[in-house]
């Protein structure tokens, strides 16, 4: 299959670009390297030995993703361009519907003008809010918190009016994401926060590899065994499986939209988060109890099973594969770069 990815060089992109092409697709990126590099470009080219396509472009630019899809033609996009940052949402809403929500209808309307009838969308569990029960199942009750989260909402019901809509021939797969972690077992490919990272395994790494003083671990008094945040923590290749599984699920299956949840079906908490990685690196990493950080939920795990029953597919990587992985990429990524 021909698969347009957009966002193809920032982290859950750049893993689903070597799986999609693992897969036998053919794959065209489409990026503005907002939040990622270029050299990621050469490195998905190193993992995978194939010459990537690149059309670097902004996806709320009509005209130029036009001509990219008129030379590529997809069959189908998997769409992960978007901003991320919950904190920054705050403070740039209208930034972030502008990419998140705009950006996201331009590249409907485009696919729309070129038959392109297949999109995998980017979710987050975010749009679950503060959910009412753990594990979170697709039935629970939606109700994200921040800017981003309901920019992330409005994406999903601008997908399933675009499927409903009379005459519409448009598939879709919209995958919501728990906790990505980890990286290529390569080292190079991974995470690239810019500044000070907001998510705790960045935040981890970096202070293992002696870049932050210590981690401070928001709340300890949480309803959770260890009184820390709980969180369903993905490694990347598995999440970037998961997309290849739906490009086949859409095309295989009468379904036109599918929700799904993509986690692990297990929480582990901000502790033994710490405590995994310091075995990795073979002595404690430092960290400090502070109050809860604004905005926190005390746990959120998922319930998979839909995307297990739905896809064939289970997250397969342990949390000790997480931490080796990443923290191969910290320290490879550490090095100045070839
Ligand atoms: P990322 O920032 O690493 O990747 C997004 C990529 O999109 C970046 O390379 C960026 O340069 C590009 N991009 C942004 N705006 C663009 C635009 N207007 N035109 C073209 N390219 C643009 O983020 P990620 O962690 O890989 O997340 C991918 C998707 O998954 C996003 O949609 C995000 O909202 C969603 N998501 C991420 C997480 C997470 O914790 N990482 C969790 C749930 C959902
Ligand atoms: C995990 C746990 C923190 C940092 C966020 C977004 C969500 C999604 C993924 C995109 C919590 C604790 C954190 C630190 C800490 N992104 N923590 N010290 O908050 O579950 O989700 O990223 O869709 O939208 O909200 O992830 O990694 O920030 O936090 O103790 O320095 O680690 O309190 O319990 P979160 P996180």
């Amino acid at each position: 299959m021909k698969v347009m990815v957009t966002g193809g060089a920032g982290f859950v992109g750049s893993h689903t670009v070597v799986e999609l092409i693992a897969a036998g697709h053919y794959v065209q990126v489409v990026e503005n390297f907002c939040n990622s590099e270029r050299w990621i470009v050469e490195r998905i080219e190193r993992i995978t030995g194939v010459p990537l396509a690149l059309d670097e472009l902004d996806i709320r630019d009509r005209d130029a993703l036009r001509a990219s899809m008129e030379r590529f033609r997809p069959d189908a996009v998997i769409h992960f361009a978007a901003l991320k940052s919950v904190s920054e949402s705050t403070q740039l809403p209208a930034s972030y519907y502008d990419v998140n929500v705009g950006g996201t209808a331009t590249l409907l309307d485009v696919m729309q003008e070129f038959d392109c009838n297949r999109i995998v969308f980017s979710s987050s569990a975010t749009v679950y809010g503060q959910p009412e029960a753990c594990p979170v199942a697709e039935s629970a009750a939606v109700g994200p918190a921040t800017p981003y989260g309901r920019t992330k909402l409005v994406g999903e019901w601008l997908i399933r009016d675009c499927v409903a809509a009379p005459g519409a021939s448009l598939g879709a797969a919209i995958l919501r994401y728990f906790n990505p972690v980890g990286a290529h077992p390569s080292g190079l490919i991974g995470e690239l926060p810019r500044g000070v990272p907001n998510n705790l395994a960045p935040y981890i790494t970096q202070t293992a590899a002696g870049q932050r003083d210590y981690i401070r671990v928001f709340g300890d008094d949480y309803a959770t065994p260890d009184g820390t945040g709980v969180r369903d923590y993905v490694h990347v290749v598995d999440l970037a499986k998961a997309h290849v599984a739906a490009l086949d699920a859409l095309a295989s299956s009468d379904q036109r939209e599918l929700t799904l949840n993509l986690g692990t079906g297990r929480g582990y908490s901000v502790l033994e988060l710490i405590e995994t990685f310091s075995s990795v690196v073979g002595r404690p990493i430092p960290y400090e109890r502070q109050g809860r950080r604004a905005g926190d939920i005390g746990e959120c795990w998922a319930d998979p099973s839909r995307a297990n029953a739905v896809l064939g597919w289970r997250a397969e990587k342990t949390l000790l594969e997480i931490c080796e992985d990443a923290w191969r990429w910290q320290q490879a990524s550490a090095l100045p770069h070839d």
